[in-house]
């Protein structure tokens, strides 16, 4: 049942259009001033608000912005005894969903709500599909660290940052949730794929020209810097930004002026910069492919996003998640993901990470026919790591590609806790042995018979 408050100072009218709206299935509720109004919103968030234009002490239209305000999914249609065509324009312009005229019959009321309402949700699932999600999923560790950050930057929104992660990760998810929970979130925030626009115009996409700056150039253009003004500057896959460009944004980032192309004039701007990258800058720099002065500059603060092979956890999480969102986005109700199957995708390997995640659910829908989400993919097999300090270790084979010893296999896993606990511990063997619940002298013991290096006497 949807929420509607009516706010209006005319008892009759209050009345007859509450009692006609609960007749017609809705939760009506009416107040008589802008102030209780204010506290309704605030407490009950209703889906409209049926706002009268002359109130005793106050103008429905100069109120539109307070209700929109307060929240930002709340449609507001005014009412108004004198109509005209400015005067709707003009509601609308602030923020309305639409204006009435005085008198109406409620049939017309309720017809104009259901438009509003209808098209509200087709807008939220049009949002939804583009895949907005407003929340950083995950239960690990991690997860919970990064939404802090973002809470923080989106109070601090003049900090630079510095999203890393490998493909897949979330950067641009990260990215978009920090501009949406700033005070930027009303302007743009403007992506700029730094891999993907050729050498010669990224300068014109990034700062614009003037008329004539150029042969071709007919009109004086904004860049994509100055679109962004009041809002957020994305730059994706910062590691690929060309050198030349590199020292013209480095110029850009003292004091946020620039020159479009042919200007004599300095633009200023006021915008955060969140760059992403899934390159090893540190090594891009020692090889003199990235500007160490870039760096620091937009390095304020660093974001790490780990890949979803070293926060598992997370996981069935976003399992949930994506059950959920393909359930709307296909209209189905599958209603949970095959036992089997979710413990293979907890062991995968996740090279492609979230995305792949989002992929595989995707195609598994569509041909999973019942209540279950069942495997219609090949996972490749999780690869054996030799190196102990790659993260956590999965150490399965695939046993339907031939046989296997399980004495080498267990041996090798003995092999990398044992010296993961050496790690862990200084080199420690006692601290080790404690660690791994076993005794000092077993766990020697076990070490030179499987040749492993002893760490120098403690
Ligand atoms: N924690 C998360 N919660 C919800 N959705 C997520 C999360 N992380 C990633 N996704 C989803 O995974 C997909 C990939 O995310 P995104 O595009 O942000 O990755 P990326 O790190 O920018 O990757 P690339 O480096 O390839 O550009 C998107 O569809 C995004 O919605
Ligand atoms: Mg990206």
């Amino acid at each position: 049942m949807e929420r509607v408050l009516i706010i209006d100072d005319e008892f009759l009218l209050r009345y007859t259009l509450e009692e006609g709206l609960k007749d017609r299935g809705y939760e009506a509720y009416s107040v008589a001033t802008i102030e209780e109004g204010v506290e309704f919103v605030k407490k009950f968030h209703p889906a409209v608000i049926l706002l009268d234009n002359l109130l005793e002490n106050s103008v429905g239209m100069d109120e539109i912005g307070t209700f929109r305000r307060l929240d930002d999914d709340v449609q507001v249609i005014l009412m108004t005894a004198y109509g005209s065509i400015s005067q709707a324009v003009e509601a609308t312009k602030r923020g309305a969903y639409d204006y009435v005229l005085k008198p109406f019959d409620v049939d017309e009321i309720d017809y104009l709500m259901k438009r509003c309402l209808e098209q509200k949700k087709s807008r939220d699932s049009l949002q939804f599909l583009k895949g907005r999600t407003t929340q950083f999923i995950g239960v690990s560790e991690a997860a919970g660290k990064i939404r802090s950050h973002i809470r923080v930057l989106g109070e601090n929104s003049g900090v630079n940052v510095l999203l890393r992660g490998e493909t897949g990760t979330g950067k641009e998810v990260v990215a978009r949730l920090i501009h949406d929970c700033s005070d930027r979130r009303d302007n743009l925030m403007v992506r700029i794929n730094c891999g993907a626009i050729p050498e010669n115009l990224l300068e014109s996409e990034l700062f614009g020209y003037e008329r004539g700056a150029f042969a071709g150039a007919l009109k004086t253009k904004k860049g994509l810097i100055e679109l962004a003004d009041g809002g957020t500057v994305f730059l994706d896959e910062i590691g690929e930004l060309p050198l030349s460009m590199q020292t013209k944004l480095l110029t850009f980032l003292d004091d946020r002026r620039f020159k479009r192309i042919g200007a004599l004039e300095d633009t200023q701007v006021d915008v955060r910069i969140i760059a992403a990258t899934n390159r090893n800058l540190e090594q891009a720099i020692r090889e003199g492919q990235f500007r160490e002065d870039l760096f620091y500059r937009l390095n304020v603060m660093q974001i790490e996003i780990p890949p979803l092979r070293e926060r598992r956890e997370d996981i069935p999480a976003l399992c949930e998640y994506y059950l959920d969102y393909y359930n709307k986005a296909f209209a189905r109700s599958i209603e949970k993901v095959d036992p089997d199957f979710m413990r293979e995708l907890i062991l995968y390997d996740w090279k492609g990470n979230v995305r792949e995640l989002k992929n595989i659910f995707e195609r598994c829908f569509l041909f999973s026919p019942g209540a279950v989400l069942e495997k219609h993919v090949e996972l490749a097999p999780v690869e054996r790591r030799e190196r102990p300090d790659e993260g956590s270790c999965f150490y399965l084979k695939d046993l339907k590609k031939g046989p296997i010893s399980l004495e080498q296999e267990v041996t090798a896993l003995e092999k990398i806790y044992m010296s993961e606990a050496l790690k862990l511990c200084g080199n420690n063997l006692t601290k080790a042995a404690a660690l791994l619940g076993t005794t000092r002298f077993s766990m020697k013991r076990r070490m030179e018979r499987e040749g492993q290096e002893q760490p120098p006497q403690e």
